[in-house]
């Protein structure tokens, strides 16, 4: 039996946990920062990094009291180092290093992405079948990936513009409708039309990659009132008389239709046995719901709060790492721009 605790910083949830033998969650302690941040309608990278240096120690104290765990006990110190915000990770990792120096524990870096997709490892339920596709979809990514095994991943596509989550913190700001904007869209979607606005989605035929930006301008070019036709001026400037459900509704259902269709090409494509949600947008409930109709293998999803960033999936991920043997040196150091790719 071993404990591992997980420390998170990447962006703008300061988080810390701790992890029996990789599925069982002891604690798990995540101090969002999202209400900072709103005014800002997105993160402001410096006031995050200043966050992290106020929370992280009073989130590790929780994290270890409500696991009625000592530090001494866990078998090590797992944290992530990239990809993020170069100023968060800094926290974070140094936070890590003074941990595991000062009580002789071995530290493990982890890797964002990986850490969402190993939050399908806490759900306990189901048993996770290889090769299994995984789709990625969080503020600052979309990716889609096959898993051959642990820590195996084959890159498929990626987005070439914008991130999923980040098109929702978007067009939620066109919409007035505050950050972070994917959940804000979906509560303002419940009572909109889907079919209310044509959007486009991009395709990319014959590969699996993504574009929302196109999609981000129609919505644009609709809220500054011109019609698809360009002419039309529905609703006066200062925005009185916009459809913001109908909008709102319809942009979900724009960006959910191409998660779906090319999540569910690349698994038959390449015969996954499974298919794994993971990342912010995962918690989406219209794509959860239409993964789940369209796809003919069983698709997992982490819970809710589990979707999000957190410190549990760190320490999962963390484990699998620990009984393969990996350590990082002192030398650990951030990755901003760290890429998901096989050990
Ligand atoms: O994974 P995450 O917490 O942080 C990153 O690694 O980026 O993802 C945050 C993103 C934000 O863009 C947020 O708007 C989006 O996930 N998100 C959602 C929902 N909940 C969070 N997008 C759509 N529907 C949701 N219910
Ligand atoms: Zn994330």
């Amino acid at each position: 039996m071993t404990y591992i605790l997980g420390i998170e910083t990447s962006c703008d949830e300061t988080a810390a946990a701790v992890v029996k033998d990789g599925c069982e969650i002891i604690s798990n302690i995540v101090a969002s920062q999202a209400k900072i941040h709103e005014q800002y309608g997105g993160v402001f990278p410096e006031v995050a990094s200043r966050q992290h240096i106020l929370h992280i120690i009073p989130v590790l104290n929780d994290a270890l009291t409500q696991a009625g765990v000592e530090l001494e006990e866990v078998g090590a110190v797992t944290v992530t180092y990239g990809p993020g915000l170069a100023g968060s990770l800094l926290v974070g990792v140094n936070v890590a290093k003074a941990l595991a120096l000062a009580k002789g524990l071995p530290l493990i870096g982890i890797n964002h992405l990986e850490a969402h997709i190993y939050a399908n490892w806490l759900q306990g339920e189901e048993k996770i079948l290889f090769p299994l596709l995984c789709l990625i979809a969080s503020g600052g990514h979309t990716n889609l990936v096959l898993m051959t095994g642990h820590g195996e991943y084959q890159p498929l596509g990626q987005t070439l513009d914008d991130a999923a989550g980040e098109a929702f913190d978007k067009v939620a700001r066109l919409l007035g409708l505050g950050y972070p904007g994917g959940p804000a869209i979906q509560r303002a979607a419940k009572d909109g039309d889907p079919a209310a606005f044509d959007l486009p989605r991009a395709w990319l035929k014959g590969s699996y990659d993504f574009s929302f930006s196109g999609l981000k301008t129609a919505v644009l070019y609709l809220v500054r009132g011109y019609g698809t036709d360009g002419k039309s001026k529905a609703w006066n400037e200062d925005g009185d008389g916009l459809p913001v459900a109908d909008l709102a509704a319809s942009f979900q259902a724009a960006v959910a239709e191409v998660l779906v269709e090319k999540t569910r090409l690349a698994a038959q494509g390449r015969g996954a046995r499974q298919v794994l949600l993971a990342g912010g947008v995962a918690a989406n409930t219209l794509l959860r719901q239409r993964m789940r109709e369209r796809i003919n293998v069983p698709v997992l999803c982490p819970s809710l709060e589990l979707c999000t960033d957190n410190a549990a999936c760190v320490a999962a991920v963390g484990w699998f790492k620990f009984q393969a043997g990996e350590r990082a040196g002192w030398d650990l150091d951030v990755l901003p721009g760290l890429k998901l790719t096989s050990r």
